[in-house]
């Protein structure tokens, strides 16, 4: 198999990186690309170098600017690039221009697209990872989804489960693998997190443009987090500094600004904080993965696993609300430790290595291609249905049916192979011929 794994942004090379590993070991050669969307160290040089990557094959430069010439500009060159390469399968994460650019160019040329991360929704249209995660959901072959919800949320869009794998989220390997080499460095080098030591700190993190592009918004947040009057460890992201410097915005004497960190420094000073305070998706998951109390800065998460277990709460983006949400948090010892014990919904740590023996086992079977669908028998019909009987297995006995999702006591679940159907459960099928549908 060759795969081609497109890794731009500081969040894919972290995410991408127990997939790269997996077929390391697996002694897959893969080609990796970047299309050069971060580009200054900080936020991807430093990176490769941390998480002991081998540097892209491929960059290709796109550099900054609007959404239109990010996607654009990479999806050109990622064609051109897909057309000499020839991969079986290309491989994306998560909802960056890039991971557009891929999905379409790739899909286009009729090579499979695999999504990690797929599935995730906010239900916000206004953020352009909403537009672009749900339009790679839709061009890929595979879709890794990290849990039930997010498989969940592909089939309420039509996406056929027998794609979908629920595999958990490489982020927990990530987190996991890394923090150990995190902790090892920190005590060779004796020296504290990123230089600088603290004992009682929060950490702030703000990047997404709804947040930082907004004058108003931003400064309403940098409000309310100055007013909280705790020591703020503030790594900042360079379209959240460019922002503060030309509205000449200057955070409380609590806060204290520091470049974008590299990845082992961020876990460690993640991992031993008070709490953090962030608007980042990553960030959500690795605080609850590390058990740091999660107050995020949206009105929307596309990750309410986190919120459902308890580790995370959404503080909104009113200066007031802000405060009055993170208040009981940090004051309240029930309710912190109550968030510090949530656990993790995210999986066991093992799903690059899933991701790898998946696309090993389709590509053996000679399912790794992408081919019209034949209705000269029939149509594809989805339709919803009572069980008149119980029933195992997602292709219901003889009948050729695929379940593509239960409602039980009016709870979704996603139809996993072993699944079992009590009588009087509703079923939401496809089928492609018209009269085998007598259950
Ligand atoms: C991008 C992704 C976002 C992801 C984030 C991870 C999109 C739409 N956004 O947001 O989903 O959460 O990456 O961090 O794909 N800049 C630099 N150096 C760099 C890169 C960027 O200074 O190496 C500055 C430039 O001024 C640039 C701005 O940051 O205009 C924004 O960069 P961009 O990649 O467009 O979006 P991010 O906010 O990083
Ligand atoms: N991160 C980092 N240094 C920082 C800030 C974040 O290494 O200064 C890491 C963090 O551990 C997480 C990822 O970057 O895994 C999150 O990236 P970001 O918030 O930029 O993107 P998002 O997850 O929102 O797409």
């Amino acid at each position: 198999m060759k795969p081609m794994i497109v890794a731009s942004t500081r969040p894919e090379v972290i995410k991408l990186s127990p997939v790269m590993r997996a077929f390391d070991k697996r002694a897959v050669g893969y080609i990796f690309v970047t299309t050069g969307q971060h580009y200054d160290d900080s936020l991807f040089g430093s990176f490769i170098k941390d998480l002991e990557l081998r540097n892209p094959d491929y960059d290709i430069k796109v550099g900054s600017g609007s959404q239109a010439y990010q996607t654009s500009a990479a999806m050109v060159e990622l064609e051109k690039l897909m057309i000499k390469e020839e991969p079986d399968v290309v491989i994306v994460q998560g909802d960056t221009n890039s991971v557009l650019s891929s999905a379409l160019a790739a899909v286009k040329l009729h090579i499979p697209v695999a999504h990690v991360e797929a599935g995730l929704r906010s239900f916000d249209k206004i953020m352009p990872e909403e537009i672009n995660r749900t339009v790679a959901d839709h061009c890929s072959r595979v879709l890794f989804a990290p849990t039930q919800r997010s498989g969940l949320n592909l089939i309420n869009e039509g996406i056929d489960p027998g794609d979908i794998h629920i595999v958990g989220n490489t982020i927990v390997d990530a987190t996991l693998e890394n923090l150990e080499i995190a902790r090892k460095r920190l005590d060779q080098t004796g020296r504290g997190v990123g230089g600088f030591k603290y004992s009682k700190y929060l950490v702030l993190t703000l990047h997404r443009p709804e947040n930082v592009d907004d004058p108003e918004r931003l400064s309403g947040i940098i409000e309310a987090v100055s007013k909280l009057g705790e020591l703020v460890v503030f790594p900042i992201h360079p379209r959240t500094r460019n922002m503060l410097e030309k509205l000449r915005l200057r955070p409380g004497k609590n806060i204290l600004l520091r470049d974008p960190m590299g990845y082992l420094d961020f876990l460690m000073l993640l991992s031993m904080a008070e709490a953090v305070l962030t608007d980042s998706g990553g960030i959500q998951e690795e605080a609850v993965i590390l058990n740091v109390p999660c107050i995020t800065l949206r009105t929307t998460t596309e990750r309410p696993e986190t919120v459902e277990a308890g580790g995370n709460i959404l503080a909104g983006v009113d200066p007031g609300d802000i405060l009055e949400r993170t208040w009981p948090v940090l004051n309240d010892r029930t309710l912190y430790y109550k968030m510090k014990g949530a656990g993790n919904p995210f999986g066991d740590g093992r799903s690059g290595e899933r991701i790898a023996d998946i696309l090993l086992e389709m590509e053996s079977r000679g399912e790794l291609e992408m081919k019209s669908p034949d209705f000269t028998e029939g149509f594809l019909e989805r339709r919803v249905i009572r069980a008149g009987r119980t029933l195992e297995g997602k292709t219901v006995g003889s009948t050729g049916l695929n379940v593509l999702k239960v409602i039980e006591d009016g709870k979704e679940r996603f139809p996993f192979k072993d699944l079992r159907l009590k009588s009087g459960d509703i079923l939401v099928i496809t089928s492609t011929t018209r009269h085998r549908e007598r259950l």
